[in-house]
């Protein structure tokens, strides 16, 4: 029998962070949890506002304050820290680049010292740049680098799709892909009902799904954080759970596949960029890149998103 106990380190104790915690914490995704932040007193009250909840939990969880010497055992890193895009400015998630690299200075520093061996996985906005800057920074294998990116897109994106055809989400395959932000695309030609193609179904039943607007659908899958923030200021329940499903995804080898952003080499006829594609996850982290066949217009709008985030990658390594 093993005895391993899965241990997750959770950096920034804010709304992102908070509620990966309990969403771990909760599925029992991890056994030790670890909060680090500036604010200290944030990081213990977190990690006691979710220690109180497991006790009415399925699984016994230990949820606790520390720093970076606490990262040298664990499995899983988690970078939440950084601002929220403030809408009231009109910032995008690209917008807080700058913000970002600046916070996380320290934390790569910290990271760089403790002796981590385990998997990143970075959340921290603009999710595929900031994946790209750690990597980089850490000089980290890329397998084992990750961003949650359109895993929540995607979410967004089958809630916009299940509504418009009065189909549960779940059984709605289809992903957004690229950045998590303003550049993402959706490979329309990839997405399937019941292993059906929806373009084709668009085609056999003209009345039903052949009334569906692609482009409203894609754009309101995109806007779901946007309506989130202005609604209450923060999104943490929808990344909470995609930090959960990807993390079980790789502590428990499922080598489920999930929209994660990973660096590309080859794939998509794209070099030295992260951007979100359908990857097989397991122990090793990324154990493959899925290559969706696009269409010609898809392939396109797909290098363009990546051409964004390659500007902006050059852009945090020059801050
Ligand atoms: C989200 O999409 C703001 O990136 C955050 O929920």
């Amino acid at each position: 029998m093993s005895l391993e106990k899965r241990k997750a380190i959770i950096i920034g104790a804010g709304h992102v962070g908070s509620h990966a915690g309990y969403a771990l914490a909760s599925q029992g995704v991890v056994d030790e949890i670890v909060y680090i932040d500036t604010d200290e007193k944030k990081a213990k009250a977190q990690a006691l506002d979710i220690f109180d909840a497991t006790a009415y939990l399925r699984r016994h969880v230990i949820v606790r304050a520390g720093g970076y010497e606490d990262a040298k055992d664990a499995d899983l890193l988690i970078i939440a820290a950084g601002p929220l895009p403030d809408m009231n400015k009109g910032q995008t998630r690209m917008d807080t680049l700058a913000q970002t690299v600046e916070v996380l200075k320290d934390v790569i520093a910290g990271i760089k010292g403790s002796g981590f061996h385990g998997i990143i996985l970075s959340i921290s906005n603009p999710a595929d740049v900031i994946a790209h800057y750690v990597q980089h920074e850490l000089q980290y294998p890329p397998k084992k680098i990750l961003s949650t990116s359109t895993t929540l897109d995607s979410a967004r994106l089958r809630r916009a799709v299940a509504e418009a055809l009065g189909i549960d989400q779940k059984s709605i395959y289809g992903y957004a892909l690229g950045e998590h932000g303003e550049s993402q695309m959706v490979p329309w030609s990839n997405v399937t009902i019941a292993g059906k193609p929806l373009l084709e179904l668009m085609q056999e039943k003209p009345d039903t799904y052949g009334q569906l607007d692609l482009d409203a659908l894609a754009a309101e899958g995109k806007a779901g954080g946007w309506h989130i923030l202005e609604g209450k200021g923060s999104t943490e329940f929808g990344i909470g759970a995609a930090i959960a499903e990807v993390s079980r995804a790789i502590l428990g080898d499922e080598k489920r596949v999930l929209p994660v952003s990973v660096l590309l080499n080859g794939e998509y006829g794209q070099h030295d960029v992260y951007a979100s594609v359908p990857a097989i996850l397991g122990n090793n982290g990324v154990e493959e890149i899925i290559e969706l066949h696009l269409t010609p217009k898809e392939q396109e709008q797909f290098n363009q998103s990546c051409e964004t985030m390659s500007e902006n990658y050059k852009l945090a390594l020059s801050l």
